[in-house]
């Protein structure tokens, strides 16, 4: 694709396809690359190759073709000037906090609300080298700025939506501040994809996705990614080498065929989200039903600013009588599944309080808005009235 300043649309479709590119006849759909080793035509080239001078492959942990498509899409979408992909979003935070330079002493800020496994990351793992993890709610620029400038902290990490109750943080605000103390930002992408937000656009140093959720789309491959600044190049290809964490290239291929059809999943997967949330909230059965762009969110006003008509693609209620009435409800549902994740094409709900908030306390909840109520719809693609129909007879049943 010649370069030219193209829309989001067309790169999703044609993003990295010239990687895997060749001539004279080039495969409409990309080829995959399975080979672990690349036979270099001269010992001068893989020289180059190996010192990093000039792009190319030698070995597969460094580089794969299949693996690289997707980063050039993604480097594309996210405007980053570098990136790489490797086995799961797990892996793309640590090694984002890998790149950020962390040092023992280091204060690491982490918003209160980001998904529980990258707390736990921070808490189990960073710290025993040292590092002090500070965990506060970033909704309040008032306590993070005070936190800045208290313990310097050499990066921070947040999610612009937070999972489950979809509180939308100030992000352009939070940069602003943290940049004012040479605090690096980390900006956790998965929930709101390049389409409805553009964190490194807005002064980010580093975005990383789940590329399992919605880049991927169809719930068969596991990845992550982490884009970002050039001076960020070195340390994250030195990670993937040393710690061998590379995106497998049949991963890879399919996550980058994923990208093609993401602007039309997820545009529609907001649009089934807000028209869920809207019949939910008028059937007058639920506590709570949490939806940004529902008038009512705490965070309407933000959702507004932030991401115009879009949403995103998770509705949350609360179901009265606690956790034998979800119980009732998972059991009844006969179209939504049970599953632990987001961004499928099938809408799947999940019980925090078992799953995804299950290492915190009933008191931690709470404090969270978190009840034994609280279920997680991950909108799919079916029709939005048939996933209400379900709802709401499991819910009566
Ligand atoms: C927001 C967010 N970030 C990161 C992850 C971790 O991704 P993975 O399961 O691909 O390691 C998840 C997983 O659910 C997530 O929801």
């Amino acid at each position: 694709m010649a370069e030219f300043d193209w829309a989001l649309e067309t790169l999703l479709v044609h993003g990295g396809n010239d990687v895997v590119k060749t001539e004279p006849y080039h495969a409409t759909a990309p080829a995959i690359y399975p080979s672990t080793s690349y036979q270099v035509a001269s010992p001068e080239l893989l020289d180059q190759v190996m010192a990093g001078s000039i792009p190319g492959f030698s070995y597969a942990r460094h580089g794969n073709p299949s693996v690289e498509a997707f980063v050039q899409a993604m480097i594309q979408l996210e405007c980053a000037e570098t990136g790489v992909a490797c086995a799961s979003g797990m892996s793309a935070i640590d090694m984002a906090l890998y790149a950020v330079g962390l040092q023992p002493g280091d204060a690491l800020l982490l918003s209160q609300d980001l998904y529980g496994a990258s707390l736990n990351l921070a808490s189990a793992i960073w710290q025993q080298y040292g590092v002090q993890p500070m965990v506060v709610d970033f909704a309040n620029l008032a306590g993070v700025k005070d936190i800045l400038e208290r313990f310097h902290p050499r990066a921070m990490i947040f999610e612009v939506i937070s999972n489950p109750l979809l509180k939308v943080l100030d992000a352009k605000a939070l940069i602003k501040l943290a940049s004012d103390y040479h605090c690096q930002v980390i900006v956790d992408n998965t929930f709101t994809t390049p389409l409805m937000a553009e964190p490194l656009t807005w002064g980010a140093d580093l975005v990383v996705h789940s590329a399992t959720k919605y880049l991927g789309g169809h719930g068969d491959a596991m990845g992550g990614v982490v884009l970002g600044r050039r001076r960020y190049h070195d340390r994250l290809h030195q990670y993937l080498k040393l710690r061998g964490a590379i995106l497998g290239p049949f991963e890879a291929w399919l996550l980058h065929r994923g990208l093609k059809t993401l602007g039309v999943r997820f545009e529609r997967q907001c649009a089934n989200a807000l028209e869920i949330a809207e019949a939910l909230r008028s059937s007058g059965l639920f506590d709570q039903v949490y939806y940004p762009l529902l008038p009512d969110h705490p965070s309407y006003p933000l959702a507004r600013q932030y991401f115009g008509v879009m949403g995103g693609a998770v509705v949350t209620l609360d179901i009265p009588g606690g956790r034998s009435a979800v119980y009732q409800f998972i059991n009844h549902l006969r179209l939504v599944g049970s599953a632990t994740t987001v961004g499928d094409v099938y809408t799947l709900c999940l019980y925090p309080v078992i799953a995804s908030h299950r290492n915190q306390t009933p008191e931690e909840r709470l404090a969270m808005g978190i009840t034994d109520g609280t279920v997680r719809i991950a909108v799919g693609l079916e029709s939005p009235d048939d996933v209400i129909r379900d709802i709401i007879q499991a819910t009566k049943s």
